[in-house]
């Protein structure tokens, strides 16, 4: 496999305009799409998910997975950025929010969502994507968090809710830890 990894350039303008997104959103998903194709195991393709995105633009500052690992709990991982809460519990910030309600959650500013968990104070704004098994179950949820307000738009999210689409057919391993 001859995969290379499109990284930003995160020492200039930071914001991306919508042409600009469409661009690499799409060369990011057919690499995403490539990397996992014929890979069953669901955390070697969440793995591969971070790294791929979380490189490829230069606003995103937190990319990671809260897998749920029970009926209402979700746990941290695999990310990329600074260290993230460790464990949410359904309806508590913009992931608990998006795992209750099961729809995509964009939010231009964190600090005027009721309930936000700031794992790190430099989060301005953040997008959350559920992410389904092939059952239509909910198996955990995509957050990308910047640093910029209002970072993301319907552009990132239908490509993210499609990238996570990717990951559908894919086997978890057993949960250890499902306090
Ligand atoms: N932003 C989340 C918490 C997780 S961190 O940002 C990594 C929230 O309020 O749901």
């Amino acid at each position: 496999m001859a995969e290379q990894t499109l990284v930003a350039d995160r020492t200039g303008e930071l914001r991306m305009d919508t042409a600009a997104k469409e661009e690499r959103y799409r060369d990011v998903a057919a690499m995403i799409e490539s990397a996992i194709d014929g890979e069953a195991d669901l955390l070697a393709g969440m793995t591969t998910v971070v790294c791929l995105l979380h490189n490829a633009f230069p606003y995103y500052f937190w990319t990671g997975f809260y897998r749920r690992v029970g009926p209402t709990r979700l746990l941290v991982g695999p990310y990329q950025g600074t260290m993230g809460c460790l464990d949410i519990e359904f309806g508590r910030g913009v992931c608990g929010a998006a795992a209750r309600e099961g729809r995509t959650q964009l939010v231009a500013d964190v600090h005027a969502f009721p309930g936000h968990i700031a794992c790190d104070s430099a989060s301005a704004s953040e997008i959350v994507v559920p992410v389904l098994d092939a059952r239509g179950e909910l198996i955990a949820v995509l957050d990308v968090d910047s640093t910029l307000p209002a970072a993301f738009d319907e552009t990132d999210q239908r490509w993210l809710e499609r990238i996570v689409g990717m990951l559908r057919e894919k086997q978890a391993l057993p949960v250890v830890s499902a306090g």
